[in-house]
């Protein structure tokens, strides 16, 4: 993917946007890979502040716009969107964007999968699951978007050691520390080495 034009990404967030933010601000100096477009489901999302903070175009695009694939291929063409990242993103990723962005969609996860993923695993459920199971370490996971939840190739992973007697809301502030570190560096990693 290396030449002349930057690698424009486009990062589709839900909720506080904190991994978002982090990968604007990494790519905010670069013009080889650029955040080009936010994407979110979701109105009062953090995530448009940090977008607006960083001049960064955002939109604000629901199920049903997102079930629309020539609209929503219209609009990442019209951004020049080479590649795609999922950051808290609480929406299935539909066929149409995986055929037409093949191995360019990458996702977070804050657990060390196979284990701890899949439909309903997100936000705070994760981690009270690894809580519950009584887990010593716990992890995040990099990986390809494919069509089921949580079941792409595995890029990346991260095993976190934990605190004895870490809640469930100990375990994602720990987590999320170190998404914030690795998200972007594996991101700056994958899309410069794609053909
Ligand atoms: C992160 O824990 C990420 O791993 C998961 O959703 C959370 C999003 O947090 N997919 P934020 O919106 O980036 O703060």
């Amino acid at each position: 993917m290396n030449g002349s034009n930057p690698i424009q990404l486009a990062i589709f967030a839900s909720g506080s946007g904190s991994n978002a933010l982090r990968i604007i601000e990494y790519f905010s100096n670069r013009t080889d890979i650029r955040a080009a477009l936010i994407l979110t489901n979701n109105k009062t999302a953090g995530v448009r502040d940090h977008a607006d903070r960083y001049g960064i175009p955002h939109i604000f695009w629901p199920a049903a716009s997102l079930a629309n694939s020539g609209k929503t291929i219209a609009l990442l063409e019209k951004y020049q969107i080479q590649g795609v990242v999922l950051a808290g993103f609480l929406a299935k990723i539909p066929g149409y964007l995986l055929l037409r962005f093949p191995d360019r969609i990458l996702n977070i996860h804050p657990a060390l999968l196979p284990d701890y993923g899949g439909k309903g695993m997100h936000g705070i459920y994760i981690h009270q699951a690894v809580h519950a199971a009584g887990e010593s370490v716990s992890g995040l996971t990099i990986h390809q978007v494919n069509a089921e939840y949580d079941s792409g190739k595995i890029i990346f992973q991260c095993r976190i050691p934990l605190a004895p007697g870490s809640s469930p809301t100990d375990i994602a502030q720990r987590i999320l520390k170190y998404e914030h570190y690795c998200y972007p560096y594996i991101i700056d990693q994958y899309f410069s080495g794609l053909d």
